[in-house]
């Protein structure tokens, strides 16, 4: 018998990179999940579906989260084996202004996916959680045992809030359960609200880019094929009766942090154009540094990043010159 894996968020950037992914071994029937929301380019998630749906073993649903009754119907049908869990409302920036999104998506929607879970005894619970959840601190790397009650955004404060209920589910009814904080993803196909996309897109339209807190912010940039090989190999090593623990998050990245003039140095250095700038002070909500202690995540996978910032950036800009028609 296959295994049954739901992946919500499927049309997403991480989640559609996922279910490709998954969909390659041939032991599991693959189900996809996603209410294709207007938040970004529609075109970019419909390409990104258009793919995945060639393949006969992909099975997709158009349903909101937040509708538990959907939700609910459409797990009692399935009976899944392991869920993956990516749908949400992203984008720390966005939180301030539209809190009512997260609330719906990131609380209701995820209490949701819990409920579903529970009553269908799901083996395994796997949830996108993020870098923000550590706020601004002082101490780097940062590690997955440091403190995490200071958020600094509404999106943050879903995100730690979603550690906290899952952390009760899987202990009130032995959900093995394990959260991904994910350290800004980015690569081709990837999110137009965040960099390197944001920029190409001021770029090409002329308009100048804003570089907040002067460029001194650092990230631990993180490239998607190197996300998606943690998370499977995550997978592999948690689905398995020897891993023993019901709870654990484990930190996504490669823990290289790179400062975002840098950053936008090597965008540059590919166009062989520069790109105008506007230097803009801290904005609320950001926080300065991300830096990922990965020893923890290195430990269950042995896997260490592959891609470096330059073959990142260089693949990120063909592919957007080559999807925009752009020179
Ligand atoms: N990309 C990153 O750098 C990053 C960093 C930290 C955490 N994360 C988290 O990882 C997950 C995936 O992120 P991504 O970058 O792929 O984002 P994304 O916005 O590309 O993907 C999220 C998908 O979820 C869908 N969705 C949103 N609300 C929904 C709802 N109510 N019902 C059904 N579908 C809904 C959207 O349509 C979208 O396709 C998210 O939970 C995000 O918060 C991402």
């Amino acid at each position: 018998m296959k295994e049954k894996i739901l992946i919500t968020g499927c049309a997403g950037f991480i989640g559609s990179s996922l279910t490709k992914k998954l969909l390659k071994n041939k032991n599991f029937s693959i189900y996809g999940l996603d209410n294709i929301n207007s938040y970004y380019d529609l075109n970019l998630k419909k390409n990104r579906l258009r793919e995945l749906v060639k393949d006969k073993n992909f099975k997709f649903f158009k349903i909101d989260i937040s509708n538990k009754k959907l939700i609910l119907k459409n797990f009692k049908k399935y009976k899944y084996n392991h869920v993956f869990h990516l749908a949400a409302q992203a984008g720390v920036r966005y939180s301030i202004e539209n809190p009512e999104q997260y609330l719906n998506s990131n609380l209701i929607g995820f209490y949701n996916i819990l409920e579903a879970i529970k009553i269908n005894k799901v083996r395994n619970f796997y949830f996108a959680s993020s870098s923000s959840v550590y706020g601004d601190k002082k101490k780097f790397p940062l590690s997955e045992n440091f403190s995490t009650d200071f958020p600094k955004s509404f999106y943050a404060a879903t995100k730690k809030c979603n550690e906290v209920m899952a952390y009760s589910y899987s202990s009130l009814y032995k959900i093995k359960t394990i959260g991904f904080r994910f350290f800004t993803v980015y690569g081709p196909q990837g999110r137009p609200d965040m960099t390197p996309f944001s920029f190409l897109d001021k770029h090409f339209r002329n308009q100048k880019i804003k570089v907040f807190n002067q460029g001194k912010h650092e990230r631990d940039f993180t490239y998607i094929d190197d996300t998606i090989n943690l998370i499977f190999k995550i997978f592999k090593k948690t689905k398995s009766k020897k891993f023993k623990s019901k709870f654990e998050v484990y930190n996504i990245a490669g823990g290289k942090p790179n400062k975002l003039m840098n950053y936008i140095n090597l965008i540059e250095k590919k166009l062989k154009k520069k790109i105008r700038k506007k230097f803009i002070k801290k904005q609320p909500g950001d926080v300065l540094k991300t830096f990922a202690d990965v020893k923890k995540t290195y430990k269950l996978t042995k896997y260490k990043t592959q891609v470096s910032i330059g073959d990142g950036i260089t693949n990120f800009v063909n592919w957007y010159l080559n999807y925009y028609k752009k020179k």
